[in-house]
């Protein structure tokens, strides 16, 4: 008998795949009583698994992968067979990364969904969680019906948010299930049932331009608040207190108005580019994707000119302090990290660069050669000309900066998160460059948003 053979059981469920998305929607589904078996093929992250360690960082999820597999439901195979054998539900959750021309690698999803074709039978639903441009899974889901794939194909496009994944994961803000076969989208919907959350059943391109339009919009948020940063550095004003005021009108809302260095990981940057090439393979001109791009890279740019402008002019032979290297803080993830960018620049001028990060230093070291990593941000600014923020890590908040003081060449910090409190470093001596207001100039404090929206007995 073969695997297509079997009798199907949503309770067993099969992910392909063990990185951010997969192992997280594995590890809940576990959780939520199911048993799951993930499938990962890179066999440093399969060692680390059969060890019973999570190969990513991400809060929680050492804790809950120890308990769902110590009671027998989440286990790890590299056999693509054994995994789908009698599972009702598989998951592909394998990498889609960017293509020199910004078009989506289609590769992995091809390839696991190849090799999944001689072991499932008509029973068993396929779900694309992978992230995907508009109109391929409809593309797939038509291929594979011609090479004769019996199950039914889905997306399921995933919104969770590195460093706080698992919490995503059983608190979604809604979850989209595309493709033409409702019986099967019920299925997979039922998975979400005990969750308190919109559930929308569509078709699967429509589900995929929400995925992309998701992202997309909150990169041009991100884009248009550093643009308006900009314009308070010239003009004057307080991005942090604009943005504020901004987010409290709730058609705009405050989320994602925080001016800095831009977006980075390993999706606003790649998944802006794939829907703008894939636009452009219709005809369409997306004016408003490529502007966001632009203002994103510019706005590395034009921190380490800050950078070159609080030393003196030139960055040759200066030394420089990086604090943080993650793309963002809560996460180990280093694609696309504006400080792998900014750090380049910094050597191609000249400088001299130390780094620290706590999560993701140890895997910086193979990705920047030049850069000395550090074990701790006091050994980190030891002599440095310039301290510089780059990723918003709180841990940087609380460091003893009176010790900093001691310890750099000259007291100079540039903020690309606008993190730190200016005025209690400028009390010891630091001049301190933000984003977004005029550097030297002492500002209004950052007003709290919630002071300025009307009371409920008066809204
Ligand atoms: P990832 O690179 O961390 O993980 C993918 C894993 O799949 C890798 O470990 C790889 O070895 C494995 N893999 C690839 N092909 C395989 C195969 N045939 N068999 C077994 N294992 C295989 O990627 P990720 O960050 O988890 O992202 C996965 C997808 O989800 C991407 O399309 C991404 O855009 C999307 N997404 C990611 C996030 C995020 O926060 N990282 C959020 C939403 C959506
Ligand atoms: C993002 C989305 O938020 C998720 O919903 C989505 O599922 C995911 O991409 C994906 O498709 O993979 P993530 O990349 O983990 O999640 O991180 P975000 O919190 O969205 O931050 C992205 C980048 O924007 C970071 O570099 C962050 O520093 C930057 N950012 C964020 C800002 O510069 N300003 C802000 O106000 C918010």
């Amino acid at each position: 008998m073969t695997s297509a053979d079997t009798a199907m059981d949503d309770g067993t469920i099969a992910v392909i795949g063990a990185g951010y998305v997969g192992l997280v929607t594995a590890a809940w589904l576990a959780e939520t009583g199911r048993h799951v078996r993930v499938v990962e093929e890179a066999p440093e992250r399969l060692d680390q698994l059969r060890r019973g360690i999570a190969p990513i960082h991400e809060s929680g999820l050492q804790e809950l992968l120890t308990a769902v597999m110590d009671d027998g439901r989440l286990s790890v195979t590299d056999d693509i067979a054994d995994a789908v054998r009698g599972a009702g539900i598989v998951f592909i959750a394998v990498g889609t990364p960017p293509l020199p021309d910004g078009g989506a690698d289609l590769r992995q999803v091809r390839a696991a969904l190849g090799q999944l074709k001689k072991h499932v039978g008509a029973t068993t639903v396929v779900v694309i969680k992978s992230t995907v441009p508009p109109g391929t899974t409809q593309a797939l889901i038509e291929s594979s019906r011609r090479d004769r794939l019996k199950a039914p194909v889905l997306t399921c496009p995933e919104f969770l948010r590195e460093g706080s994944a698992l919490h995503d994961c059983r608190h979604p803000s809604r979850v989209v299930i595309g493709g033409d076969d409702e019986s099967a989208q019920a299925r997979v919907a039922a998975l979400f049932e005990e969750l308190n959350t919109v559930v929308m059943q569509t078709d699967a391109t429509s589900a995929e331009m929400i995925k992309y339009g998701s992202n997309a919009f909150l990169a041009l948020k991100i884009s248009f608040i550093n643009e308006m940063a900009r314009l308070c550095e010239l003009i004057g004003g307080n991005i942090d207190v604009v943005a504020d005021g901004l987010g409290t009108d709730p058609r705009i809302g405050r989320a994602f108005l925080n001016a800095g260095l831009g977006f980075g990981g390993s999706c606003f940057p790649k998944d802006v580019a794939a829907l703008d090439e894939t636009a452009g393979l219709h005809g369409h001109y997306f004016w408003l994707l490529k502007a966001a791009t632009e203002v994103n890279l510019q706005q590395r740019r034009r921190f380490v000119v800050k950078v070159q402008e609080a030393v003196g002019g030139s960055l040759s032979g200066k030394r420089m302090a990086v604090l943080g290297l993650a793309f963002k803080a809560g996460t180990d993830d280093l694609r696309q990290a504006p400080s792998i960018d900014v750090i380049r620049q910094l050597v191609d001028f000249g400088a001299h660069v130390a780094a620290y990060d706590a999560v993701a230093g140890p895997k910086a070291a193979e990705i920047i050669p030049n850069v000395t990593i550090c074990a701790d941000a006091y050994e980190c600014v030891r002599g440095a000309d310039a301290v510089l923020v780059v990723t918003e890590w709180p841990e940087f908040i609380t460091l003893d900066w009176r010790r900093i003081a001691g310890l750099v060449r000259r007291r100079i910090i540039v903020d690309g998160r606008n993190l730190l409190d200016e005025h209690v470093l400028a009390d010891l001596g630091f001049t301190y460059v933000p984003v977004g207001r005029r550097p030297g100039k002492k500002s209004l404090r950052r007003r709290n948003a919630s002071a300025l929206l009307p009371s409920p007995a008066v809204g």
